[in-house]
């Protein structure tokens, strides 16, 4: 069977993560914008790729939501960026103002999908899709993790000069500021960080990786990262597909693990073919527990602004 997947937003992560799921060719793309051209041009412009890459997805670009009819998976990246000095958190209204419709329309046309959440502020506009799509939190979730433990697996092998696949690391929390990285569970060719490096030097690289969208946001001066964020929300999609059930870490609904109830946060999980098909419930010390707890709460406070009913 052919796969399906839906890519709402056809900016710079949408458009980015349409022509990395096409060129692995694993599933036709439906990339959806209100602008009216962007995802035809895009789309078209993609297609057209297809004989150089050797692809032979189908990539269509609409303002409609139709031809997303009975999507396996589908990607909400339709938002506004942040702009240099705006908090992710600013963005929690006008996001939630164009999240909502999207979602009502992606679950109208594809009941049974999986959706993937990278909209900013990403674990408020996820809690948002929960909330209104009404479908099981295995379902519905975020990319975040993947991003950040990336960043924070580049600047590690970096300092240590090893290649960045034998850089393991744990980043926990919310997508922000709070986010939470442990380092004591990071590590290199099976050794922890805190074991290969000074301290003043993991604080330096956790400070790095806690403010890593901020960076480039400052340097693009205009819109904010998409290459390394749709690279992110490609790995979870292959590993649905595929079935992978590699663990990574995902925003999702907690139920009171890790202490935690009813609000989304990042956390490992193992990615299947259903979606998330279990949370990992990692042991923390106390203080990394207490991390953990105040990250949920800045989460829940953006929640909280959007007065869901
Ligand atoms: N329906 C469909 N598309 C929409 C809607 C909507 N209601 N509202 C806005 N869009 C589209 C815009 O027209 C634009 O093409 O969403 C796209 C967003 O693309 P960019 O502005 O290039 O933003 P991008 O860098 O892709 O980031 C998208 O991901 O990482 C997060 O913080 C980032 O929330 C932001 C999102």
């Amino acid at each position: 069977m052919h796969h399906k997947v839906s890519v709402i937003g056809a900016g710079n992560v949408g458009a980015t993560l349409a022509q990395r799921i096409a060129e692995k060719g694993y599933a036709d793309v439906v990339l959806v914008d209100i602008i009216d051209g962007l995802p035809q041009g895009k789309g078209l412009d993609i297609l057209q790729a297809g004989p150089i890459t050797g692809s032979d997805a189908r990539v269509i670009g609409t303002n409609s939501y139709e031809e997303t009819a009975n999507s396996d998976i589908v990607v909400i990246t339709s938002g506004s960026p942040r702009k240099p000095g705006m908090h992710r958190d600013d963005m929690v209204l006008t996001n939630m103002n164009i999240v909502k419709p999207v979602t009502e329309q992606v679950v109208k046309y594809s009941p049974k999908c999986i959706i993937i959440m990278v909209t900013n502020p990403l674990d408020a506009m996820t809690q948002l899709a929960l909330h209104i799509s009404k479908f099981p939190r295995n379902r519905v979730f975020g990319q975040s993790g993947i991003l950040d433990t990336s960043r924070f697996r580049t600047f590690l092998a970096q300092e240590l000069s090893v290649s960045v696949e034998d850089v393991y690391a744990c980043v926990l929390g919310g997508h922000g500021d709070t986010m939470v990285p442990i380092p004591r569970l990071t590590t290199v060719g099976g050794v922890p960080i805190t074991e290969l490096l000074p301290q003043e030097t993991v604080n330096k690289i956790v400070e790095r990786t806690v403010k890593g969208g901020g960076e480039i946001v400052a340097l693009l001066k205009t819109g904010s990262a998409f290459y390394a964020p749709a690279a992110a929300t490609a790995q979870m999609i292959e590993c649905i597909f595929l079935d992978k059930r590699r663990i990574l870490p995902c925003a999702v609904y907690l139920e009171g693990e890790y202490g935690i109830r009813g609000v989304v946060v990042g956390v490992p999980v193992k990615l299947g073919k259903n979606g998330v098909e279990h949370i990992i419930e990692l042991k923390l010390t106390l203080e990394e527990s207490a991390a953990l707890k105040k990250s949920a709460e800045a989460a829940r406070e953006l929640v909280n602004i959007m007065k869901l009913k």
